[in-house]
């Protein structure tokens, strides 16, 4: 069997991917170890750049967002008690976020794909790349029984922070590979409720107890997280005890607080930041969680995936449409430069609005004055605005 492009992982990555090739004309076959219903139903994020948003409408994956996500113009930074708001598009020539669950995105890419025709192997085994420094890598699997050989002209890793590709990259690569990481010492306890939101906008508080987060689904589903310690076990959480918990982080002073209803998932996610460096090795190039991971305090997890689609995908089209290489020699440069700006953006918002260990009253004094700033200067608002809608991108394609 031979592709153009063998695509490990159908995440958002994957798909995206898989997407813009078939709009460029150009063949893929994409593997993925789990099967659909597992990949679909993964409680992710939900927020989505406006040139994320923008970038699935230029490849005709963008029609539902607009009927069904929620665009917000705005977003609330909440501490001492009082929400302040945050005028995102007044501060950035009109750009929101789409509020829009990863697994509507993933429903929505999946439909494309099947209606390409092109090939996407759920529960493939025993996946690995072989060949990366040759014109013809391979990829090697297991599939109904049987083991099968994937000739590729390249392949794009985006099998996920637990995949396979990472660490044939590090061994392709020996001391050239770097990898960057930080752990943080917390996780977020997060739950699906049953409520309708009680707000039109996301909330971000940063309260004595920590950090908490309000955000919403749907018109009928209400989002929240609060931070809780990285070991915690969700079974040691109640649902009176969760709500009691937000409802002590989120009220703030005017009375405004979300509306409590049954909760439908709960789960406890660690939090990290981890950059590969770089995001290729000979003819295997890695795109979204395979190559980086950011704490979910910025939502820029899927964004940056999204991003490195982009790229990789024009320089794909690249090679084909002029056989041209430059696009691609750059990929992992270029990618990188943003990767690094929402490492950074995501770690200043973690370690703005968490309270760590070992911190003492200097510290808490500290990140609220940085708090008190953000909302005091338009300056430093808009910097805010600008990094969270997102970094200029170049979305024609
Ligand atoms: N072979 C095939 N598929 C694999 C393998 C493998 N060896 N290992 C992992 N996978 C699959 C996983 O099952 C998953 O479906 O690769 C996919 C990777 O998807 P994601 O983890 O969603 O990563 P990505 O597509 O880069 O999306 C980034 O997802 O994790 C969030 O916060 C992150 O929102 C961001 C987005
Ligand atoms: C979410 O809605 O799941 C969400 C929103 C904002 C974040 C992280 C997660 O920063």
């Amino acid at each position: 069997m031979h592709t153009q492009v063998g695509i490990i992982g159908a995440g958002p990555a994957g798909l995206l991917l898989g997407q813009m090739l078939h709009v460029k004309g150009i063949d893929s076959v994409i593997l993925e170890s789990r099967n659909q219903d597992y990949v679909i139903d993964r409680v992710r994020a939900g927020v989505l750049e406006q040139s994320t948003a923008d970038f699935m409408d230029a490849m005709g994956v963008g029609d539902r967002l607009h009927r069904e996500g929620m665009r917000h113009e705005d977003v609330y930074v909440s501490f001492g008690g009082r929400r302040h708001l945050i005028p995102l598009a007044e501060l950035t020539g009109g750009k929101a976020i789409y509020v829009y669950g990863q697994n509507e995105v993933v429903k929505d890419l999946m439909n494309a794909r099947l209606a390409t025709g092109r090939p996407l192997h759920y529960e493939v085994s025993d996946v690995s790349v072989h060949d990366i420094n040759t014109d013809q890598p391979r990829i090697r699997y297991r599939h109904n029984g049987s083991d099968q050989e994937l000739i590729c002209d390249f392949i794009a890793g985006c099998d996920g922070f637990h995949g396979i590709c990472r660490p044939a990259l590090a061994s392709a690569l020996g001391d050239a590979a770097k990898f960057y990481d930080r752990t943080y010492p917390c996780g977020w306890l997060g739950i699906l409720a049953d409520a309708p939101p009680s707000s039109d906008a996301l909330v971000y508080t940063y309260h004595e107890r920590g950090f908490a987060l309000y955000s919403m689904r749907s018109q009928k589903i209400t989002r929240l997280y609060f931070q809780v310690p990285p070991d915690e076990d969700i079974r040691d959480w109640s649902d009176e005890a969760i709500w009691e918990e937000m409802l002590a982080r989120m009220t703030t002073v005017d009375g405004w607080k979300p509306n409590v209803g049954p909760i439908l998932n709960k789960n406890v996610t660690a939090m990290r930041s981890f950059v590969a460096e770089p995001m290729n090795a000979g003819r295997l190039f890695l795109a979204g969680d395979a190559a980086h991971i950011v704490p979910p305090t910025g939502a820029k997890g899927l964004n940056l995936a999204a991003a490195d689609v982009l790229l990789l995908g024009r320089a794909f089209a690249q090679f084909y449409r002029e056989s041209k290489t430059d696009l691609l020699a750059r990929y992992s440069c270029e990618a990188l430069k943003r990767v690094w700006k929402a490492q950074r953006f995501s770690w200043w918002m973690t370690q703005t609005l968490h309270k760590f260990p070992g911190e003492n009253p200097f510290d808490y004094q500290r990140q609220l004055a940085d708090l008190d700033y953000i909302v005091g200067s338009k300056a430093a608002m808009t910097s805010l605005a600008e990094n969270y809608v997102g970094l200029p991108i170049d979305v024609a394609f």
